[in-house]
């Protein structure tokens, strides 16, 4: 993965590598109830040092905070560039934004703002995005930016005490809407 540059903004969000002083934050943003019930695949809620490991991981993914673009020390969320195959140029973008920050377009925002850099740095053919069926302003966020809805895969992933369906979204050079 090619460093990003120092940030990616655009005048109301900015995306940058997390920094220590961003943990207490980045725990409180995603262990709301939304986030939980979208975003962690286990019943019990995480631990502050299960989501500090999750965002940690070694490997190819991109770890990156949202934060308001007037004070970067505020976190609004967070994005992940993961499952990227250099051999087939084609990766996969995922998202939370914390409860203060909702509503008020920095998931399309933000995801306008990584998708286009995955395209142009990464060179990438295809990005996709997966979400429950049961999360409509996710699938929002993606029709938002120019994803196209592909398809169900149907008891795709254990998620919480049983298995889970996910909507497939893809996105291909030159479908990113402004
Ligand atoms: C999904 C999520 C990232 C959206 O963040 P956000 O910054 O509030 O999103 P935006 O403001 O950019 O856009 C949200 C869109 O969803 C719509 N929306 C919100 N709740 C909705 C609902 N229950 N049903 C339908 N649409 C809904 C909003 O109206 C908006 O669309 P619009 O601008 O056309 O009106 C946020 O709700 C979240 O973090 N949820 C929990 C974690 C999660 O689901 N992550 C994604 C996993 S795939």
């Amino acid at each position: 993965m090619p460093p990003l540059p120092e940030s990616l903004a655009d005048g109301f969000v900015l995306l940058r590598p997390w920094r220590a002083g961003d943990l207490p934050q980045r725990y409180e943003g995603f262990a709301d109830e939304l986030c939980q019930r979208h975003s962690w695949p286990r019943v019990e809620p995480p631990t502050r040092a299960e989501v500090d490991e999750a965002f940690a991981r070694p490997g190819d993914d991109l770890n990156l905070a949202i934060a308001d673009a007037a004070r970067p020390d505020r976190i609004w969320g967070a994005m992940s560039v993961y499952d990227l195959s250099d051999a087939q140029h084609r990766a996969a973008i995922g998202y939370w934004v914390a409860p203060w920050a909702r509503g008020r377009g920095v998931a399309t925002r933000s995801l306008r703002l990584l998708a286009g850099w995955t395209f142009a740095a990464l060179g990438l053919e295809r990005l996709e995005l997966t979400c429950g069926p049961d999360n409509p302003a996710s699938a929002r966020v993606a029709e938002r930016c120019g994803f196209t809805r592909e398809g169900v895969l149907r008891s795709h992933m254990l998620f919480k005490d049983s298995r889970r369906d996910t909507v497939v979204y893809s996105l291909l050079p030159g479908e990113l809407t402004a």
